[in-house]
């Protein structure tokens, strides 16, 4: 019997389930495959006792839909920098990628299948470069990856970001207000302009297209000039004006280091306000309701494609390669070419072109 252990680490995201029920089931069609997910991340195969479990076919039944993942995860670190707690209360960090390997391969698993974002796909090439089986597969809401067209859950995070906007236009309306949704999406628009799009939203400020208050505002005060009483703004977490910097902060108590943006919807209605906007404003911020809950079909989808192709990677022996959907295709390509290649919108492309097209400003 030959195993696979599947991880998946990082931020949760809608599709994370799907991917791991599809290895499942890809794995069933062959005779000598045994699938285990290790428990939140690799922590499971580092603790004593080991937390891994048996995936069969029953305890993957109808996960396809649900969202989180059944095997849990965590952003805390990995093997190469493992926190241990000070009697000071502070963490250092250490390695035991070594020992993990030794273990993994003390419990007769011959490959590794990491689902995770671009801080996974960066763990998984150093794990190849000491020698231990891994694949690939990417995920992350933020659809900031360039080695893929695609990756799962963006779509889930746009369809609620849209529907947050459909509801926010009728609060809006009847109350004549200025409504600011902030999105996630790290230092990438891809959420904002998807949904900014898809919701008919006045103004979209993505950090990809640095922004000037006072066109933000000259573009709300116009719309009420003209007698439609309210504005919708859609703002990116990683927005920021034209002179401005991105805020780094140590954000948990393990003292990882963060991008840690919340709180930019609140900055720019202030800066709204400095900058003439008299109309009443109010503030929401979506936060992790873009990551929970089922995923759209789209992402379920790829999720599967993504898990089939990564079982059929290990049996291939292809190791040190993560999947990719590169249409119509789904493929592998290295590490190395997936990692630290972000994808980013470009201001030129045809969708914000189209944004333009339909009024919406960007704050330039
Ligand atoms: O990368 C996914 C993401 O949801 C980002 O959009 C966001 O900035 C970050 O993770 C939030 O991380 P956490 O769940 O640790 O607060």
């Amino acid at each position: 019997m030959k195993r696979v252990m599947v991880v998946t680490g990082g931020g949760d995201c809608p599709g994370l389930n799907a991917v791991i029920r599809a290895i499942v089931k890809r794995a069933a069609q062959e005779k000598d495959w045994e699938v285990v997910g290790c428990i939140q991340a690799y922590d499971g195969i580092l603790r004593e006792p080991t937390e891994i479990k048996v995936l069969d076919e029953k305890s993957v039944a109808g996960i396809h839909v649900q969202g989180g993942t059944i095997i849990g995860t965590t952003n805390k670190g990995g093997p190469f920098a493992w926190p241990v707690k000070n009697s000071d209360g502070t963490y250092s960090f250490v390695d035991r990628s070594d020992e993990m390997i030794r273990k993994i391969q003390y419990l007769g698993i011959d490959a590794v299948i990491s689902i995770g974002g671009d801080g996974s796909q960066k763990i998984s090439q150093l794990l190849f470069e000491k020698g231990l089986n891994v694949v690939g597969v990417p995920k992350t809401i933020d659809n900031d990856l360039s080695a893929t067209d695609y990756t799962f859950g963006f779509q889930t995070a746009v369809q609620i970001a849209s529907e947050g906007i459909d509801r926010l236009v009728t609060t809006a309306a009847s109350h004549n207000r200025v409504l600011i949704m902030e999105v996630m999406g790290r230092n990438a628009g891809w959420i904002a302009l998807h949904a900014a799009i898809a919701g008919g939203a006045d103004v979209c400020l993505i950090p990809e297209i640095p922004y000037d208050i006072n066109k933000v505002a000259e573009k709300i005060n116009a719309r009420y000039n003209r007698g439609r009483g309210f504005a919708i703004v859609v703002v990116a977490e990683g927005a920021m004006p034209k002179d401005g910097t991105l805020v780094f902060e140590k954000s948990d108590e393990i003292g990882y280091e963060n991008l840690r943006l919340g709180g930019v919807a609140s900055k720019l209605m202030k800066e709204l306000k400095a900058a003439g906007v008299e109309a009443d404003m109010r503030e929401t911020v979506l936060g992790h309701l873009q990551r929970g809950g089922s995923p759209v079909a789209y992402d379920r989808i790829l999720a599967t494609q993504f898990g089939v192709k990564a079982f059929e990677l290990v049996l291939e022996g292809k190791f040190g390669q993560m999947v990719a959907y590169r249409h119509p295709d789904i493929i592998g390509v290295p590490f190395l070419e997936a990692i630290d290649r972000p994808n980013f919108v470009q201001p030129d492309s045809a969708l914000v072109s189209a944004g333009k097209g339909i009024g919406i400003s960007f704050g330039e």
